[in-house]
């Protein structure tokens, strides 16, 4: 979907609906337990061994607004224990019952009481963090995260084919259906870029910035004298309006689906408050 369709859909989204009733309706569970793609192992891997550079062995995992544990299993193997948590006890009813270290819990994202504070490794949220009340779902999620703890927020792209005419009549299916998301529906469309991160320090880099900020290191002088002729950075500074081109580009330094996995949330404090310092 373009950035002017999705400019012009935005005003028609409603900002009134309740986002923990979306996923209730029994049939409506069966038909996502069903039809919903499941995640590539090299998000679970990317997550986890992010998870491994300050917590080697993994324990716990928390995959909140699990859904019918679509966003789970996945963790099964790199964890001792994950726990699936849902608002909806019709997601929770289609989630797997036979994969031995897995459990699944209604609930929402601001309590979890059965989780004990700074004991879990890896808080997650596939494809739903939009739908949590951020302020309070941060708060807990920096309660039950060990220090060094990881907070991965993921999801999936809009759907496209390779075919024009079935990808026009996606998109036009798209716009259709855009009246009838929540306004807080929007971060997922923009990979949730426009997620407010309440840490202190902690801050996201475009590629732009980040290209910006190499070409202005002592090194990259220094590299560009001694090489004239060489292209430094394999073409980004290019694509990225930095060098003679014309895009501006807003990528995050993260690939799809993966931008907040980046981001470790250092609870608890006093230390989170320094900021990403105090964690190298
Ligand atoms: C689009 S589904 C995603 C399910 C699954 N994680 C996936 O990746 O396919 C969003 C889920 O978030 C759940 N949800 C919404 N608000 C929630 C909240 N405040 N706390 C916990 N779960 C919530 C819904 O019930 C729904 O199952």
């Amino acid at each position: 979907m373009s950035a002017e369709d999705l400019e012009r859909a935005k005003a028609r989204m409603p900002t009134d609906l309740d986002t923990s009733k979306m996923y209730v309706d029994s049939v409506q569970a069966r038909n996502y337990a069903e039809y919903r793609p499941r995640y590539s192992e090299e998000i679970f891997k990317t997550m986890v061994d992010y998870c491994k550079e300050t917590i080697p062995d993994l324990n716990l995992c928390v995959d909140v607004g699990c859904g019918s544990g679509q966003s789970t299993i996945g963790f099964a193997k790199y964890f001792k224990k994950v726990i699936g948590v849902d608002i909806s006890a019709s997601q929770i009813a289609c989630a797997p019952k036979d994969v031995s270290n897995c459990t699944f819990k209604v609930s929402s994202a601001e309590k979890l009481p059965f989780v004990e504070s700074g004991t879990v490794d890896l808080w997650c949220s596939g494809e739903s963090f939009n739908y949590m009340p951020q302020k309070q779902t941060f708060a807990e999620a920096d309660r039950v995260l060990k220090p060094g703890g990881t907070m991965a927020i993921f999801g999936y792209s809009v759907l496209k084919s390779t075919e024009k005419p079935i990808d026009d009549a996606i998109k036009a299916m798209f716009l259709k259906l855009l009246p009838y998301w929540p306004k807080e529906s929007l971060s997922t469309f923009e990979k949730f870029s426009s997620v407010e991160l309440p840490y202190p320090g902690w801050y996201r880099l475009t590629l732009r910035d980040y290209m910006g900020l190499i070409g202005s290191l002592w090194s990259s002088v220094a590299y560009r004298k001694a090489h004239p002729d060489e292209d430094l950075m394999g073409g980004l500074e290019n694509s990225c309006g930095i060098v003679g081109g014309t895009v501006d580009s807003k990528y995050t330094l993260i690939s799809a689906g993966s931008y907040l996995s980046r981001v470790r949330a250092p609870p608890p404090a006093p230390w989170r408050d320094k900021g990403p310092e105090s964690l190298r």
